[in-house]
């Protein structure tokens, strides 16, 4: 189906899941007494698990067992459960059949090996608008943060100027697939043409846009690609890297350990090749198992479909909040711009006062706070006076999330700004909480 095809037939679709999860219909206590189907609009943090997913693993678990070198058959069975997980995950990504799939915890370890990795001589370029998970690893480098455009057909001239000024060996542009504040996604080929013309390699951080997106790195000639289990669907501890051999192969292993190498003396060790180099100790298997389980289930439904559900999504929140008087989504690059299903809003009260009240009185999951991009964050709102960061609201979701879920979020929103929060609230460790808190724990 083409993507317009499934566009028009989507408004119906959004109506329900386009993929099952993992406490879709989970009641929620209230402050107030009663309980209400916990609407999770926080997917861009975590998002909730696939019921795919989780029936993989729990077909993997009699399974489970030591890999590489036990010699019984659940060892075997759970060793080729891995490298089938890592077969999966190099299709989903469109990885070139020499490129390496190393398992990492999350996306920040995934760039915090890669920034291990690069040959001394390199210097890296990345935007002021990134995550810092892709701003902190790349301080041993020579590393300029490039100030981004208010117009997004200028970023590949943004790096072509920089690059242009590269004098090291090596350059390795560095640049998230979709922003985790406003959702909006980043021209990656037109910054892999650039990055081409001046021999500069690029890792694409999709965190954020692999749960919303198909990436192709082998048509799109990016070198490199990271993200995270748990947001797309696999909440087992798992993320990745994807990508060139040459520089994890001469470089020092990131992980030391059994598992990295061949044979070892006391003060020396014979270290094998990538991806096992950098994974030393035991490897995460149902963490792999869930993060494959995941990729197949978004490939089977189908890259249209989930960035129609995307879009059906994203357009009918867009109308509900024009409703609202001073309820405004934040851009970078303003009106037209792509963007998967993340939405940072500008409000007339405090955002934490809004999200505690939607999440006590509501039962529903959004999060406030600086998203861990604080340059990006004071671009967007200015620099408070007293030096701290901004504080906004994000709503967020994505496979498991309907049209149903975001009418419950805006019309909890109107009564929050309209009426106020219903109850009290204090902080607690640099968090508004219900004060008292009635609301009974589940005993897990
Ligand atoms: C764009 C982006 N990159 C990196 C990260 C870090 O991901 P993780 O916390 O899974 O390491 C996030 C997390 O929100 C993100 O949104």
């Amino acid at each position: 189906m083409s993507l317009a095809e499934a566009s028009t037939c989507v408004e119906l679709r959004a109506a329900t899941p386009l993929l099952p999860v993992v406490g879709s219909d989970l009641p929620v206590p209230l402050v107030t007494g009663e309980s209400q189907r916990f609407v999770h609009l926080d997917y861009a943090a975590s998002a909730p698990a696939l019921a795919s997913v989780v029936e993989a693993v729990e077909r993997h678990l009699p399974w489970y067992s030591s890999v590489h070198r036990g010699a019984g058959f659940t060892s075997a069975i759970s060793s080729e459960a891995l490298a089938a997980a890592r077969h999966t995950i190099r299709g989903f990504v469109g990885g070139r059949t020499d490129d390496v799939v190393v398992f990492t915890r999350n996306t920040t370890d995934a760039l915090n090996l890669l920034a291990s990795v690069i040959p001394d001589d390199t210097t890296v370029l990345t935007l002021d608008i990134e995550h810092h998970a892709n701003l902190l690893p790349w301080r041993r480098a020579t590393v300029h943060h490039l100030p981004t455009p208010r117009r997004i057909d200028e970023i590949a001239g943004v790096f072509a100027t920089a690059l242009a000024g590269v004098r090291t060996t090596h350059t390795l542009i560095s640049v998230t697939g979709a922003t985790n504040v406003t959702g909006e996604v980043l021209p990656i080929a037109d910054i892999v043409a650039v990055a081409r013309r001046f021999g500069a390699r690029v890792a694409v951080d999709a965190a954020q846009l692999a749960p919303h997106r198909s990436i192709d790195i082998s048509a799109l000639g990016v070198d490199y690609v990271v993200f995270s289990g748990h947001k797309l669907y696999a909440p087992f501890g798992t993320g990745v890297l994807v990508g060139r051999a040459d520089w994890l192969d001469q470089a020092e292993p990131y992980l030391a350990g059994g598992g990295a190498v061949g044979t070892v003396s006391v003060d020396s060790a014979e270290w094998l090749p990538s991806p096992a180099r950098h994974e030393g100790g035991t490897p995460n298997v149902l963490g792999a198992v869930a993060i494959a389980a995941a990729c197949r289930a978004l490939s089977e439904a189908g890259a249209d479909a989930v960035e129609a559900h995307d879009h059906a999504l994203s357009s009918h929140l867009e109308a509900r909040l024009h409703e609202l008087d001073g309820v405004e989504p934040v851009s970078v690059f303003g009106e037209g711009s792509d963007r998967i299903g993340i939405v940072t809003l500008r409000l007339p009260r405090p955002a934490a006062e809004v999200a505690a009240a939607l999440s006590a009185e509501h039962g529903i999951g959004t999060r406030d706070g600086a998203f861990c991009a604080h340059p990006l964050m004071r671009r967007l709102f200015g620099r408070p006076a007293d030096g701290s960061v901004p504080n906004a609201l994000r709503v967020s979701f994505g496979v498991g999330s309907t049209l149903a879920d975001l009418d419950h979020f805006v019309e909890s929103l109107a009564a929050v700004l309209r009426d106020g929060p219903r109850w009290t609230y204090a902080i607690e460790r640099n968090r508004l909480v219900p004060s008292p808190d009635p609301r009974p724990r589940p005993s897990l």
